[in-house]
């Protein structure tokens, strides 16, 4: 076998376990005496519970329990994430007759079956006093408040008085933008299998966070923390959709409880559009003032984005376009606007997908004003330190993403004029160019290491495999240190009783695990090392003990090789362990505490010394039939700057999805709301609608692949997030190069393309 290193091409650990279906996800659990519990929904857009009637559904075979908020056990409060606390909000349904929002809970069957639990739940009947509600950024009954000072932490950036320099510049681009509501979607639905072995509880959940989960559940049932367990090794898709309790899983638990069984609670997709959280709308309003050479001489980027009426979802995209461009003076708020939907949160870049769909299409349009080359106008503007607090990136080639993207994609063949360029048949073509960044994030770990006799290695750290390939990422790093094949690398991730299990979500997974992997990895190495030369003396394997190689079992020296196994046996040791912790500089000396209680402890993207974020090019190719103008995304060039890659083929997977969330947000993805019905109409994934194959065409995925010391011992940034960013906004910017029509408003859809239409915005 050829040694494993990091940037190695090689196939997912886990890859075989997947397609043979032994990789075990929340709902594959099947235990013993295992009931089902099905929720009901409210189907009013807000209001007040008058009456429940259970009798029709207690009468159905195998039906062995129906909670309401009269019978629910009452639950402890568990605070909002971003609040403290470690729920996707902190509103907890069925503990009252109030109904905050079409879709919230209002009762739980459970029975023998899943189908007896359907139909119980089908024949639940209540009665409401519906009040008025509002569930969009125009509806008259919102309310807004603005950020700063509402929330504590989340502060506007601001550098100079851009309002007064954008006055006087000799170029001003003034525009609004809109970005829809939209849902993650993830292919496995939110579920949860609760068991109950006397007072000690399991949960078994696809979770980005088991241990808020774990935290939660302590905190609202009342239990000590040792009582509850939850597993989570494997995630079909997160999406930041779980990264953080949502109020399925305690539905389960009480459930279990309640009946003494087991307790599988599957959330149907319909429903899952309201069980937790989602991406928020957004409006951007985007002021940027320029000399006619282009040069930027200020930018203001101001956001109204819905959060719900209970809790403050921060909204802070202008922490990254604030870091984009070399604003000589630049200020970036967010209003909140307060809606009667559940709370908001993530779903991947969570802020940056409507930020640099915003600000890149405000390039364009600056560039066109200009008469300018918009990758010209990107580079001109290229930022050298943080315009914000004046400190060094930790590594920036966002320059090269953009100038190696234009050369691969051939846009020096792009004619400029809007509408210029068909194919042969007729079809328009646009090509269209954006950039991207996305924050810096690491988060507090600890990494425990083990080499067996047998020549495995068994590791814990904290983090949750949700098909990005962390455990691949960390196999590897272990095994480039230990000498073994990766699939010799049991990765324990996901589960507390390996803790602590910070979330893993924001891009911060690989340089959060990899470091203390690698340290804790180096530090069975060198044990193995040191018991090498006392047992058999250093001049056997040369003077210096560093050109010992280890490979296959085997430790081989300049004059000799021995077995790891007959090293260990000749010790008398079982095998040897490491542990190391990893961070960031200036993170709270308390955070490895607080991930163990299951709260948000990540640092980033500023640090004492430097700000860390990681960039992106695209360029993206569209044809559009000018008789049925839908567009189609027919090429795309993407170049990352994501500091070293560490597992090339779980990487180019992570972009190649980026680009396909970018598809989507152009051209498909939109949670309707319609202000006479509240909630989301769409809750279904034909009507919300997720590319498939047929709308991705040719991808061409580069890397940078340059290692950012600074960053980390890894020198990797984040990659997942990064990979999508702007990629909206290219699409947008290829649209108007192909008809001329600027549409400020996403999705982007046929009629926003038909001749008569009036754009919407
Ligand atoms: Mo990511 S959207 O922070 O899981």
């Amino acid at each position: 076998m050829t040694k494993i290193s990091v940037g190695a091409d090689t196939q997912r650990v886990d890859g075989r376990d997947k397609v043979l279906g032994r990789a075990l996800y929340g709902a594959d659990r099947l235990l013993p005496r295992m009931a089902h519990a099905v929720p009901v929904v409210a189907t009013v857009g807000k209001g007040r519970i008058v009456s429940i009637d259970v009798a029709g559904t207690e009468q159905v075979k195998g039906v062995l329990l129906v909670l309401d908020y009269r019978s629910m056990d009452r639950l402890q409060p568990v605070a909002f994430s971003f609040a403290g606390g470690h729920a996707i909000q902190s509103l907890q349904p069925l503990q009252g007759p109030d109904i905050a929002y079409r879709g919230q809970a209002i009762a739980l069957v459970i029975a023998d079956t899943l189908e007896a639990a359907m139909e119980g739940a089908a024949l639940v009947r209540v009665t409401y006093e519906a009040t008025p509600f509002s569930v969009d950024l125009d509806s008259a009954g919102r309310e807004e408040v603005l950020q700063e000072p509402a929330t504590k932490y989340f502060k506007d950036f601001i550098h100079g008085e851009p309002e007064a320099v954008i006055g006087s510049a000799p170029v001003v681009l003034d525009q609004f933008y809109r970005t829809s509501p939209q849902h993650q979607n993830p292919m496995e639905l939110l579920s949860t299998v609760a068991a109950w072995d006397g007072d000690l509880l399991t949960i078994y959940e696809g979770t980005q966070a088991s241990q808020a989960v774990q935290q939660g559940l302590c905190i609202q049932l009342g239990l000590a923390p040792e009582k509850v367990r939850v597993i989570s090794p494997y995630i079909g898709g997160g999406f930041g959709q779980r990264g953080s309790i949502s109020p399925h899983t305690v539905f389960a638990a009480v459930a279990a409880r309640r009946v003494g069984r087991p307790v599988k609670l599957l959330v149907p997709r319909a429903q899952v559009f309201h069980a937790t959280s989602f991406r928020a709308a957004n409006e951007h309003h985007i002021r940027i003032g320029a000399d006619r050479e282009g040069h930027i001489v200020g930018g203001v980027h101001r956001v109204r984005a819905q959060t719900s009426r209970f809790d403050l979802m921060p909204y802070t995209g202008q922490e990254t376009t604030a870091r984009m461009y070399s604003w000589p003076a630049f200020r970036g708020s967010t209003t909140l606007v307060k809606l009667d939907t559940q709370t908001p949160g993530f779903m991947r870049a969570p802020m940056e997908m409507g930020s640099f769909f915003s600000l890149e299409s405000a390039l364009d349009e600056l560039a066109y004003t200009l008469n300018m080359d918009p990758v010209e106008l990107r580079l001109r503007n290229d930022a050298q330190a943080d315009p914000i607090s004046g400190k060094p990136f930790t590594s920036r080639h966002l320059r090269t993403c953009l100038e190696r993207g234009a050369e691969l994609f051939g846009w020096n063949r792009r004619k400029p004029k809007p509408a210029s360029m068909r194919d042969p048949d007729g079809t328009m073509i646009g090509w269209g160019v954006a950039a991207g960044a996305y924050p810096g994030y690491i988060s507090p770990a600890l990494a425990k290491v083990r080499l067996q006799r047998d020549g495995t290695v068994i590791l814990s750290v904290g983090g949750h495999e949700m098909g990005q390939g962390i455990r691949t990422v960390i196999a590897i790093v272990a095994a480039e240190e230990l000498g073994v094949e990766p699939e010799k690398v049991r990765v324990q991730i996901g589960d507390t009783a390996v803790p602590p299990q910070h979330t893993t979500a924001g891009a911060w997974g690989a340089a959060t695990a990899a470091p203390p992997v690698r340290a804790a990895a180096r530090n069975v190495r060198e044990q193995l090392i040191k018991l090498v030369v006392e047992q058999k003396g250093a001049p056997l394997y040369g003077s210096d003990p560093k050109t010992l190689t280890l490979q296959d079992g085997w430790l081989t020296g300049l004059k000799g090789r021995q077995r790891v196994s007959e090293i260990l046996r000749t010790a008398r040791l079982p095998g040897l362990e490491a542990q190391a912790s990893g961070g960031a500089p200036g993170m709270r000396p308390d955070a490895l505490k607080e991930a163990a209680v299951g709260k948000i402890a990540a640092a980033g993207p500023e640090f004492p010394d430097y700000v860390a974020f990681s960039f992106v090019a695209h360029f993206v190719e569209v044809k559009i039939d000018p008789a049925i103008p839908r567009p189609r995304v027919t090429r795309v060039v993407t170049v990352v700057d994501c500091g070293k890659v560490i597992s090339r083929r779980t990487a180019e997977s992570q972009v190649y999805g980026g680009i396909v969330w970018g598809i989507g947000a152009a051209l498909t993805e939109a949670s309707e709301v319609d202000p006479r019905f509240g909630g989301f109409l769409n809750n279904n994934i034909a009507e919300y609608q997720v590319p498939v194959n047929a709308d991705v065409r040719q991808c061409e995925i580069r890397f940078i692949d340059r290692e950012d010391p600074v960053f980390n011992s890894l020198g990797a940034k984040g990659l997942g997030e990064v990979a999508c960013v702007g990629a909206a906004g290219a699409i947008a910017n290829a649209i108007f190069h192909a008809t001329g029509r600027r549409v400020r408003r996403l999705p982007i859809r046929l009629d926003d393309l038909m001749v008569d239409s009036n754009v919407r915005l």
